[in-house]
């Protein structure tokens, strides 16, 4: 029953909104962050005295009724309260996934522009839900920041079924996520059935190793289909239609990704004549000269196109190596005949044409930021990988851009201190950094108008099982999706992890395998203060042969005295890099000093070319001319997984003014990542 606001009540609500305009979640955990929040301290209790009402078109009064049918929510016809969805104009909305949420005792109203905007109202219900089943009373203003708000499964470097990628549709859903991204094809498996080609499942989808690594670094031979050796498998037509349904019931598009002109290994040895050179297993790129070509990626896209009725097709674009176009007798008269300078102008020709095809039949094109080089297609929308650069680039020049900078958007990344975690591809990724991006941040009004949204890429390569890629995921997406929706300004670390770790055992207790994150193990101690040192803030000179690279300065040449421990990852600008020439260093004391030991920390990390070194010498003088050689230190660098540290030192009794540090790369070469040379 309503009751009258009494004076002491009113009086609450007043403290109640003035402490939600420090912190919109302060009385709610609801993630992501609503727009605004002002709640009374009454309840709508859920006891299956609710009928419920939904007006709203057929679709989405169907979708909206099967959801909620299935939901921990109890309905009966005749209740006397009522929760009441409602397709209606709502005042000081401005998306039509906005809603707004207003209960008292009695009734629930959700009132939304569109049926997205009830299915985030009911989110929110859901979200707020107590262990009695009751809401708390008041209203909810709500609208994303973001248009389109994805996450990207990679399903080509392991296969994952129909049923596994619907759990995952479950998930992002809950938190108001619209986009599921499918990189559906790629070298270590085709994983859609197109009626046309069906080498592309009878063979492409097959490999001769369960493990991508093993695979990769392996053999690297497709397997007919049923055959003892075949690994992998496929979405038949109807398995993607089954997908594309039950996330369009949850207010999610699939986009389907069709890998083009590279990462084609599979398709090209399935059907080598599309490459330059006809031979199966020698070829990554597509011969863009070859009409051939263009026939099998329209044929291609036209069956996708029947099945994904998405807006955007992702026709990939990214990393071509391009080697075999300079050398491909119909590359090059394509060339000539269409004017292109260079073979970068050669794929956008592709690029260009693939978009027209796809424009043709009423849709769009959506590629890697590669698609920029060579020219952008004339309606082409941008996935910003490489940085944030591409997608820059992009709305500079009047296109849209999805935003997924490897730095803070690819989940594969390890999201705890290495040692503590299963094996990853890029570098450490706590929740903390992707809950740091901004993706509007130092843009005009006008730029963030094209940024059209956020997406969390989760590749697949090292991550083989179910368990591993919700493990990946979760909670990382969650912060892309509060990155998505939610009010910049009202961002806060710590108010957003009390909501994560909420959300996380709510996703456990449903059986998703999220990282735990009351066992967060936080960053490297020795970045926790800075390093005392007798070569503090010292000169250290640079020989000639091995300067730091520009890319990887850490601040330049103070970056190995200047107290600053680097973290857990070489891209954390703490960590100097040197490429082919080594480290070779002098360290000026300025003064002759008693010293007792040198030391560095190098990391090693292989699958970036990032080693440790196989030799250190450690040497010191009073005038820089004479070096005494303290130690020599041998390592026999070899190839592992994952990333590790090594302190290459010296420890004794010398005095030097100036200390000589060497390090020597192995018979691999590549990097060498070290962040402060200590003297003691
Ligand atoms: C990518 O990570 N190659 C898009």
């Amino acid at each position: 029953m309503k009751k009258a606001i009494t004076g002491a009540l009113a009086l609450l609500f007043f403290f109640a909104c003035a402490h939600v305009q420090e912190h919109i979640t302060d009385k709610c955990d609801v993630l992501p962050a609503p727009q605004s929040v002002e709640l009374t301290s009454d309840h709508f209790a859920f006891d299956g005295d609710v009928a419920l009402e939904i007006v709203a078109g057929d679709d989405d009064k169907r979708t909206l009724t099967d959801y909620l049918t299935a939901s921990p929510l109890a309905f009966s016809e005749n209740g006397d309260k009522s929760l009441t969805l409602e397709v209606a104009a709502v005042e000081g909305l401005t998306s039509p996934e906005g809603y707004r949420l207003e209960a008292t005792e009695d009734n629930v109203k959700v009132t939304a522009q569109s049926g997205a905007g009830l299915f985030y109202g009911v989110q929110t219900i859901l979200q707020l839900l107590d262990e009695k089943g009751t809401i708390p009373t008041g209203t909810i203003t709500d609208e994303p920041q973001l248009e389109y708000r994805g996450l990207m499964l990679d399903v080509s470097r392991h296969f994952f079924g129909k049923e596994f990628i619907k759990k995952q549709i479950d998930a992002i859903a809950h938190f108001k996520m619209n986009r599921l991204h499918l990189h559906l094809t790629d070298a270590a498996g085709w994983r859609i059935e197109i009626k046309k080609y069906p080498r592309l499942t009878q063979f492409a989808a097959w490999r001769s190793k369960p493990l991508w690594k093993d695979w990769w670094f392996g053999d690297r031979l497709y397997a007919e289909e049923g055959s003892p050796e075949a690994h992998g498998g496929y979405y038949t037509q109807d398995d993607i239609r089954e997908i594309v349904k039950y996330a369009a019931d949850r207010y999610i598009t699939v986009i389907p990704e069709i890998e083009m002109p590279a990462h084609s290994e599979e398709v090209l040895t399935a059907y080598p004549e599309l490459s330059c050179t006809h031979e199966p297993y020698k070829q990554a790129d597509f011969c863009v000269g070859n009409e051939k070509t263009y026939e099998f990626l329209e044929n291609v896209l036209t069956e996708v196109m029947e099945l994904f009725p998405s807006e955007y097709i992702h026709i990939g674009g990214d990393e071509a190596g391009k080697a075999s176009w300079p050398s491909c007798p119909l590359c090059q008269k394509r060339m000539k005949e269409e004017n292109l300078a260079d073979v970068n102008e050669l794929q956008s020709y592709l690029i260009r044409r693939i978009e027209k095809f796809v424009n043709s039949k009423g849709r769009q094109i959506i590629g890697w930021d590669e698609i920029l080089d060579g020219g952008l297609a004339p309606n082409a929308t941008v996935m910003s990988w490489r940085g944030t650069e591409g997608g820059l680039a992009a709305v500079n020049s009047g296109h849209k851009a999805v935003m997924t900078p490897g730095g803070y958007c690819y989940l594969d990344s390890y999201q705890d201190a290495p040692h503590t975690q299963p094996m990853a591809f890029g570098p450490y990724m706590p929740l903390q950094k992707v809950y740091s991006y901004n993706p509007t941040e130092g843009l005009s009004e006008e730029q963030a108008k094209l940024i059209y949204g956020i997406q969390g890429n989760l590749w697949v390569e090292y991550i083989p099982t179910e368990e591993l890629v919700e493990y990946m995921i979760y909670p990382r997406i969650l912060a892309i999706a509060e990155i998505g929706w939610s009010n910049p300004a009202e961002r806060d670390y710590d108010n957003f992890k009390q909501r994560a770790v909420k959300a996380v055992d709510a996703l456990r207790a449903k059986g998703y395998d999220a990282f735990d994150l009351s066992k967060e193990f936080g960053p490297r101690k020795e970045t926790l203060s800075e390093a005392d040192h007798l070569a503090k803030g010292k000169t250290v000179t640079y020989a000639e042969k091995a300067p730091f690279n520009e890319s990887y300065n850490a601040g330049g040449a103070t970056a190995l005295t200047d107290g600053v421990r680097g973290g857990w990852t070489y891209t954390d600008k703490k960590w100097q890099g040197f490429i082919r020439g080594g480290v070779d260093v002098v360290i000026d004391l300025g003064e002759e000093k008693e010293i007792s030991s040198v030391a560095a920390d190098f990391m090693q990390m292989c699958i970036p070319d990032v080693w440790f070194p196989a030799e250190v010498i450690i040497s010191a003088s009073s005038d820089s001319v004479e070096f005494k050689e303290l130690t020599r230190i041998e390592h026999t660098v070899v190839r592992d997984e994952g990333l590790s540290y090594k302190n290459y030192g010296w420890s004794g009794k010398s005095n030097a003014r100036y200390i000589r540090y060497q390090a020597k790369s192995g018979p691999q070469r590549g990097w060498l990542f070290t962040d402060e040379i200590i003297v003691e």
